[in-house]
């Protein structure tokens, strides 16, 4: 029988706030830079008020690390130093890879109720890939495909694999899976894990519990953090729910991180800031980007 993850612990997610202003939800990140390796960070920006996102996140720099744009409700306009510039609408993913570097602006515009939903996660990438090329994979909704399980769960494959359905986005470095569960009320839904993964679980909905004695229940906004194991049970007895569950696998390495830019050393995340400043910082192509 396989082994079944038991939680390590459950983390409400804190009031933060980041950008030019933007109120947003963090499930972890920055207090804690090694513990969800190669996790960096999780911020929830769900909001039915306008003044709490509408400030975004104007021009910005990263380096080092993966961001990973996650829409449900409302949009994001965004644009870069390498000239790509669109829109991510709800059910879209965003999956950057900054690498070497990239300059970027995020501006969430909520839907025509003012109502704002969304996800990123940060990723960190391994020193031998830190400096790598930039690039972005666009994910529409409707290239995601929906898996419906026994019982009438049904699961959103962004990364990973569930029932031999693979999601679109592959060949990532830190082999990642990212799957959006819907549970209806009183179903057990299982999925296997790689024995050596970091595997997470966000709950946006509902109530789900994730231990066989249903002790430890995990709120709308929690966060679950797993010991090792090869599979992960989540049941909802009460209502409908649904999470978000994150694996990875660990990178390992020591981590300096300042703001935007996640590097190996503290010499490297000064070279960057250096760059930064006398604008030598875009190693790969580059546009006039802000005009
Ligand atoms: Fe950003």
């Amino acid at each position: 029988m396989e082994k079944t993850r038991k939680i390590r612990r459950v983390l409400r997610s804190k009031p933060t706030l980041e950008g030019a202003g933007v109120h947003l939800n963090r499930a972890f990140g920055f207090s804690e830079p090694r513990s969800f390796d190669p996790f960096l960070l999780l911020d929830d920006f769900r909001s039915d008020i306008q003044e709490d996102y509408i400030k975004g996140f104007p021009w910005h720099p990263h380096r080092g690390i993966e961001t990973i744009t996650y829409m449900l409700t409302g949009k994001v306009e965004h644009g870069d130093s390498m000239g790509n510039s669109g829109v991510i609408d709800p059910g879209d993913v965003q999956w950057m890879t900054a690498g070497s570097g990239i300059i970027h602006q995020e501006m969430p515009k909520g839907d025509l109720y003012g109502r704002m939903g969304g996800f990123q996660l940060w990723a960190n990438l391994p020193a031998i890939q830190k400096m790598m090329e930039p690039r972005y994979r666009e994910v529409k909704s409707s290239q995601i495909p929906v898996v419906n399980v026994a019982g009438g769960v049904s699961v959103r494959v962004i990364s990973g694999e569930v029932d031999g359905t693979r999601g679109p986005v592959r060949d990532i470095i830190t082999d990642p899976e990212y799957l959006d569960v819907s549970l209806p009320a009183g179903v057990e839904y299982r999925h296997p894990t790689k024995t050596d993964h970091t595997v997470l679980a966000y709950v946006i909905e509902g109530q789900v519990y994730y231990d066989p004695e249903k002790k430890t229940g995990a709120a709308n906004r929690d966060l679950v953090q797993f010991e090792a194991g090869e599979q992960v049970v989540a049941c909802a007895p009460e209502a409908p729910a649904r999470f978000l569950l994150i694996s990875g696998k660990p990178i390992g390495e020591p981590v300096a991180w300042y703001g935007p830019i996640v590097m190996n050393t503290e010499e490297e995340l000064q070279i960057a800031f250096d760059e930064y400043r006398n604008g030598t910082f875009i190693k790969h192509k580059k546009v006039d980007y802000r005009k």
